[in-house]
């Protein structure tokens, strides 16, 4: 008896802490913070669980199923593998990738992110005979690149290695020795020296992938996690320029003009497409993406506009 009491003090205890670790934030979330289990974060709030709750590795296997077909030359099979994902997210969970808020939430971004990773790995465009939509994850850096992408700009803060090229690499490939520079500080690998490790490393490679997702672009902007779980708040000129939460925003967070701004258009569409298949597949079902509206960046105005500023490519 004595125990059980104990027990439900404790259980009180913990979801007192919980209510008023939500209720602290300073922006209230408009979902309910019941599934809340507290947050260390300096990006979101409340997030809980683990992406291994709801996401198996058969689901990844659906999702991902043709990325070691045999029909592509020269592309990475074996490569890409489920636990290598999941390594790679622990680091950021807490942070509230794949976690934030509730289950759904966590859900919706895990497909976001995975679309957005499949159209930028996909042989869908050469293998006839395979469902496009299935074809994520077949490569792991940009092929026969002629470029070094060295930003000479940036020479004393994230000097070129001679004869490295910093072409893209990993699950949503970043370009430019500043882009490598950034990326190796933060999960403390040289990559400016050594930016083949991204090639060599599922886990890297997908790390570098959710470093990109929750990091913003340009300091004082939002991530493309930030804009998708409504944690940024638009400001007036955001307001202007038609850029709302949602899943739209995380397009141009990450391809800005390239992407946006340019009515409806193949690359876009194609992104749209992914994530919808992969809300289906993920369990949450497409009716959950909301309004088209929110899906599409075609009106938006870019934060980084491609002609004045040397974006992640
Ligand atoms: C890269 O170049 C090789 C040889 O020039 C060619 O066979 C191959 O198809 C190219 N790969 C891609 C993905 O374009
Ligand atoms: C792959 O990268 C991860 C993350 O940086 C690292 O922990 C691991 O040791 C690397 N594996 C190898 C074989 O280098
Ligand atoms: C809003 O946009 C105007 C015009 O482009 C610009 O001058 C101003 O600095 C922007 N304000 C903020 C807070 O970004």
């Amino acid at each position: 008896m004595a125990y059980n009491w104990s027990v439900l003090l404790l259980t009180t205890a913990l979801i007192t802490l919980v209510l008023v670790n939500c209720e602290e934030s300073s922006v209230k979330p408009s979902y309910e913070t019941d599934a809340c289990l507290g947050c260390r974060t300096r990006f979101s709030r409340c997030c809980g669980g683990a992406i291994s709750n709801y996401f198996r590795s058969s689901q990844f296997e659906n999702i991902f199923s043709n990325r070691n077909s045999l029909e592509v030359d020269a592309h990475e099979v074996g490569f890409w593998e489920y636990q290598s994902f999941i390594t790679a997210s622990a680091d950021y969970q807490p942070y509230g990738f794949g976690t934030t808020y509730r289950k759904l939430l966590g859900m919706k971004e895990l497909a976001a992110f995975l679309a957005h990773v499949a159209t930028k790995t996909s042989c869908g465009s050469k293998v006839a005979t395979k469902e496009p939509l299935a074809c994520g994850l077949c490569y792991n850096k940009e092929m026969n690149s002629t470029s070094y992408y060295c930003d000479e700009q940036y020479k004393s803060t994230y000097p070129c290695t001679p004869g490295v090229a910093y072409y893209g690499r990993g699950a949503l490939p970043i370009y430019w020795n500043y882009n490598y520079g950034e990326a190796g500080r933060a999960l403390k690998v040289d990559l400016l020296n050594h930016p083949e490790y991204i090639e060599q490393n599922a886990t890297l490679a997908f790390k570098v992938a959710i470093w990109r997702w929750m990091t913003p672009v340009k300091k004082h902007q939002p991530s493309a996690h930030d804009v998708f779980i409504g944690h940024w708040k638009p400001t007036k000129n955001d307001t202007l320029a038609k850029r709302v939460p949602g899943f739209g925003t995380t397009m141009n967070v990450l391809y800005g003009d390239l992407v946006c701004d340019q009515d409806d258009n193949e690359f876009m569409n194609n992104i749209i497409s992914h994530y919808l298949y992969y809300l289906d597949l993920i369990g949450v079902g497409q009716e959950e993406a909301g309004p088209h509206e929110l899906l599409s960046c075609s009106q938006q105005v870019s934060f980084n506009p491609s002609s004045s500023s040397s974006l992640n490519g």
